[in-house]
């Protein structure tokens, strides 16, 4: 009896502590080759000529809502890129034409975060060596019109990557909070280089957070300091007044320093060396004038030797008081009925990669998920990188070898048939 208690309460506690998982898409369940197959059997016996391509979408492009806000988006497919660690694993949805808005957008059960972490994490990989785009995701509510998703639609959390330039180099944290979206106001820098990086937003219920890329640790602190979500704690008491008398002048001139009588001379005076040339003549050259020279007894603007200003009583600190507006929340990011994660981009130049999507409320989870992801294909992604790098250096350098030869050959033969010529 109580061992079958015992193993209860156990059994309890773990199922506890199981995670729960509102959204993983690794894109596992692959694309075009299911397209492929499908048309290998259309060409089998009896079908023989059938040439048509036999369209048939992607498992992902079903549950990944393309808006119509726009009529114009850009394609994602599905693509592991030009270099990767794993074909299949590294497969994710790229951004594939240029300059276009992009506006896709996945529904999962909806859940309320109250009470517990809730834990936002993606892989973003900017192959492209990306100019200008954004790498981040919107946390939307499940009544959201996945096919009229827009930058109007209001959304809970913008997370992720933004790039623009040398200037714009960010990771966004944004929360809606009572209707209105609030920025953070630290600054963390995002990664700007073509490998796959693992973005990962914690949120825990007592109101702090974490941003960790690469399962790093790279901000944290807490939600009311780092945003402007709720009014200051405290004001500038508004009956407080600067008395008029305040001295707040550290230093004053010395009242027993006067300018001297003979202090203001010219700056410039006429070169008393210098003498009208013998053949000057005053009817053609004009009237002579000697040339003009820095003045030796110029001292330059006088000002009074300065002395501790007796009567200074410091700067004025305006006092505050607490602020009647101020209440505090103690639930400031949880939301009702998350339900929709979306990706509502501007790309100047595509390929970006967006993969292994996690939503949990597991941080633990999150960091073993990232590793057993991105952690993995790391690795080989920068191998083939670096390998494709080293070829292309070879091929230059062969291409570059072949030239030359061919150019001394051509000396060669032009040498020979210059022979021929005197033969
Ligand atoms: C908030 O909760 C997290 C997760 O339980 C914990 O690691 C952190 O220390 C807490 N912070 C504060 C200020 O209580
Ligand atoms: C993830 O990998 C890092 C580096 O190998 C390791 O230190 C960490 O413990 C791992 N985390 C989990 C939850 O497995």
């Amino acid at each position: 009896m109580r061992v079958a208690t015992l193993l209860l309460a156990a059994l309890a506690a773990q199922s506890l502590a199981e995670p729960m998982i509102y959204l993983k898409e690794e894109f596992a369940d692959g694309g075009k080759q299911q397209s492929m197959r499908f048309r290998q059997k259309a060409k089998g016996p009896g079908r023989e000529g059938y040439t048509g391509e036999v369209h048939r979408r992607d498992a992902w492009e079903k549950r990944w809502i393309e808006s119509k806000h726009r009529s114009d988006y850009g394609k994602f497919i599905l693509h592991a890129g030009k270099f990767y660690g794993d074909s299949e694993k590294d497969k994710g949805i790229q951004t594939s034409q240029d300059a276009k808005f992009y506006a896709r957008s996945i529904r999962f059960e909806e859940f309320n975060n109250e009470g517990q972490t809730l834990v936002i994490q993606f892989t973003v990989k900017h192959e492209q060596n990306i100019d200008c785009g954004g790498g981040y995701i919107k946390l939307f509510p499940a009544n959201l019109n996945q096919e009229d998703m827009s930058g109007n639609s209001p959304y809970y959390i913008m997370f992720g990557p933004d790039i623009c330039g040398p200037e714009t180099k960010k990771v966004h944290v944004i929360f809606s909070y009572k209707g209105e979206n609030h920025l953070i106001k630290k600054d963390i820098r995002c990664k700007d280089d073509e490998y796959t990086h693992l973005y990962t937003l914690i949120v825990h219920f007592n109101n702090t957070y974490e941003v960790k890329i690469d399962n790093e640790k790279v901000e944290f602190g807490s939600l009311e300091d780092d945003w402007d979500l709720l009014p200051p704690k405290t004001i500038k008491d508004p009956n407080a007044e600067k008395p008029e008398d305040w001295d707040d002048r550290e230093k004053i001139n010395d009242p027993d320093d006067v300018k001297p009588k003979d202090w203001d001379k010219p700056e410039s005076i006429p070169d008393p060396d210098a003498k009208k040339p013998t053949d000057w003549d005053d009817e053609m050259d004009g009237e002579w004038e000697p040339p003009m020279i820095q003045n030796p007894e110029y001292k330059g603007e006088w000002k009074a030797h300065q002395i501790n200003n007796p009567n200074f009583k410091g700067n004025w600190v305006h006092p505050e008081i607490d602020n009647p507006e101020y209440k505090p929340d103690s639930n400031i990011c949880q939301y009702d009925n998350i339900g929709i994660l979306g990706l509502d981009l501007w790309q100047v130049k595509s390929g970006t990669i967006f993969d292994n999507f996690l939503i949990t409320n597991d941080a633990k989870y999150a960091e073993e998920y990232g590793n057993q992801t991105w952690g993995i294909t790391k690795i080989a992604e920068k191998k083939m990188k670096q390998l494709q790098e080293k070829e292309m250096k070879a091929q230059k350098e062969e291409k570059a070898e072949i030239e030359e030869e061919g150019k001394e050959e051509k000396e060669g033969d032009m040498e020979m048939d210059t022979h021929k010529y005197e033969l």
